[in-house]
């Protein structure tokens, strides 16, 4: 007997068709394996949205160029109102990152917090602007709150800190968490390619943020460090506690140079011991692990009992990203009776 577990999407760009694509394509499988069927009964967007209480087939709706064209489209029907409305277990949150506001966000969250459905998102914005009181909010209504996605992607990072690294206390973290900019600096390094280029071809593979000064600027990486040092470290600081300096001012000959005396320039995030936590571009011996290129993330998690565990993997794009918030559904699924 299949568990049905109703879900809404909220925001509809390159995440949220990623996580519809994947909960489509994995439907066999996680029926077969865990008995729960995830049945799509809302996607809201900003100008309308989607709800059929029997169930949206995803692929269909990831078919579409434009999703007002679903027979089931309301225009005007916001977001909000559908997270409030209708009878679903689980939101996805998947609009853009805003680290001003945490808007819309916020107010999906809590929203879904006060209506009493779990919530799974990548939406670094409220995280980052308001940790402590989403996690307040989800605890009072004793509701599940997971964002592995939000940091790194498809590794696993929050998940693994807080299940097989348990038993440790997590001394200090490293890594690489924007796949943007490491695409950029990568490139700009092995084809000489100027920066502009180069960053129209990471919005190109859908590895950009929304704004993508959100990436090259340090910003998005300064996100993802404000919800390890809240999430892992149980500190209470916002986007004005990182140091911040991001990778505009790198040029293809600076990286030449650093390459030809055998170092890699990398856009490094770290929280250590009582330091402020801090990105910014660093050499890198080639040699060294957090040498990875392309897309990908890497983090070095230094713990008092298991040493330093290292993780690398798919920083960002739909595909992979979905592989975090579909692990994320299915624990919620699990514990929903
Ligand atoms: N823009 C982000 C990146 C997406 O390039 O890593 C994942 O957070």
């Amino acid at each position: 007997m299949l568990k049905k577990v109703r879900i809404l999407i909220v925001g509809f760009g390159v995440i949220g068709r990623g996580v519809a694509r994947s909960i489509s394509e994995k439907r066999e499988f996680i029926n077969g394996k865990y008995g729960i069927d995830f049945e799509l009964v809302g996607i809201g967007e900003r100008e309308g949205s989607i709800v059929c209480e029997k169930g949206i087939d995803p692929m269909e709706a990831c078919m579409l160029k434009s999703l007002n064209e679903h027979p089931h489209w309301k225009e005007g029907a916001k977001a909000i109102d559908i997270i409030k409305g209708v009878d679903a277990d689980i939101v996805i949150e998947a609009t853009p990152t805003n680290i001003d506001t945490g808007e819309p966000g916020m107010s999906h969250m809590m929203a879904a917090f006060e209506t009493k459905k779990h919530v799974v998102t990548s939406n670094k914005g409220p995280l980052t602007v308001a940790y402590t009181r989403l996690k307040k909010a989800a605890e009072e209504n004793d509701i599940k709150f997971m964002f592995e996605a939000s940091v790194g992607g498809a590794m696993p990072v929050l998940n693994m800190v807080r299940g097989t690294l348990q038993a440790n206390e997590i001394l200090g973290i490293e890594g690489i968490l924007n796949g943007t900019c490491n695409y950029i600096l990568t490139r700009m390094m092995t084809e000489g390619l100027p920066y502009e280029h180069v960053l129209s071809e990471a919005q190109e593979l859908g590895i950009a943020e929304s704004d993508p000064t959100y990436d090259v600027e340090g910003i998005d990486t300064a996100c993802k460090l404000v919800i390890l040092a809240n999430s892992i470290f149980d500190m209470d600081i916002s986007y004005k506690d990182v140091s911040v300096t991001g990778i505009t001012n790198i040029t293809s000959e600076a990286l030449k140079l650093a390459y030809d005396d055998g170092y890699v320039i990398k856009l490094v995030g770290e929280i250590q011991n009582n330091n402020k936590p801090a990105v910014a571009p660093h050499l890198v011996p080639k040699d060294h692990p957090l040498a990875v290129g392309g897309t990908l993330n890497i983090i070095s998690i230094r713990t008092d009992l298991a040493g330093e565990i290292t993780v690398t993997g798919k920083g960002a794009g739909a595909v992979e990203t979905s592989s975090s918030i579909l692990s994320d559904l299915i624990s919620i699924a699990n514990e929903i009776p």
